[in-house]
């Protein structure tokens, strides 16, 4: 059984259609005073259920729907609930750095826990926050999807930019998979929406830079990579390419008053307005169909032996 929560329906019925099955039926809604209700219209009982929900903006709204989805569920008698969760919010609050803050990505894991007995969500933003969970979290890599899609635009002059320090990881593995060389921008983050590159590390002279992150939110972390590469002599001209695009705020607006050839992006999140920017959209839909297609026959056989 495939539930699809409200933050991204689209890719729901992809997947579901991938997999040759109908969206299980369910109510979704948000009364006067801003709560949710839920109810499944399902027999859900004795089955397995994916419930498919990122948790992008408003994350806490998303999330709390998942967690009343899966309340439900697990109240019909679902055997088991297995939460699809193609961009994961809160992932980024990972560690205190500085006193008085909670870690957030940790305190997701531990709710989720309560009513959730798996996770399955793609690209997260650091590898380690699979560590805060309890339950098994299967976190795919969509890596390869924009890679491929951008790969007939690049020539012998471009170069792979990890537009800061923790991208280091993600411009790597898109170098090797592009056979491209790699340079990073040192970034420092002095607010929310405030960024400053400090320097660039690597040839980007008379270079096309491709800018890999994990996710685009502000676009504060790609304007200012983009605006020390231009400094440092690069060619006036950028690819961009991340799974998770947020898009927050003026992110289409500011980035698109650069020269782009093209933003690919993943359909981890329903896709915002892109006005004038050059997006791709490369669809999860197949990977996801994949991952539960998997579970589900892995779950069949423990359940028989
Ligand atoms: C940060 O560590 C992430 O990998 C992204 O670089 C960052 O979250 C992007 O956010 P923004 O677009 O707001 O700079």
């Amino acid at each position: 059984m495939l539930l699809s929560g409200r933050a991204h329906p689209d890719l729901g019925a992809a997947v579901a259609a991938e997999l040759g099955v109908e969206p299980g039926r369910c109510i979704l809604e948000t009364f006067p005073d801003q709560e949710l209700q839920v109810q499944i219209l399902e027999a859900v009982e004795g089955r397995q259920v994916f419930i498919l929900q990122p948790t992008a903006p408003p994350a806490a709204k998303h999330f709390f729907e998942l967690m009343l989805m899966a309340d439900a569920c697990r109240r019909a008698g679902a055997s088991r609930v297995i939460a699809v969760v193609p961009y994961l919010g809160y992932a980024r609050q990972d560690r205190r750095a500085h006193s008085g803050e909670p870690v957030g990505a940790r305190l997701m894991a531990e709710l989720m826990e309560q009513r959730i007995d798996r996770l399955v969500t793609v690209d997260l933003h650091t590898p380690s926050i699979e560590g805060f969970f309890r339950i098994p979290v299967e976190n795919l890599s969509a890596i390869s999807l924009p890679a491929e899609a951008i790969r007939p635009e690049l020539s012998p002059a471009s170069v792979v930019v990890a537009p800061d320090l923790g991208a280091v990881k993600i411009a790597r593995r898109y170098a090797e998979l592009l056979d491209l060389p790699v340079a990073y921008v040192d970034k420092a983050r002095l607010s929310g929406g405030e960024i400053l590159a400090r320097e660039v590390v690597g040839k980007v002279e008379a270079r096309l830079p491709l800018l890999v992150d994990d996710m685009i939110t502000t676009g504060g972390t790609m304007l200012s990579a983009m605006k020390a590469l231009l400094d440092k002599g690069c060619l006036p001209r950028f690819a961009v390419a991340a799974t998770h695009g947020l898009l927050v705020g003026n992110a289409v607006r500011e980035l698109a008053s650069f020269s782009l050839s093209s933003v690919v992006l993943s359909d981890s999140i329903a896709m915002p307005d892109f006005g004038a920017l050059p997006v791709r959209v490369i669809s999860l839909q197949k990977a996801l169909a994949q991952a539960i297609q998997r579970l589900t026959t892995s779950i069949v056989q423990e359940k028989r032996r």
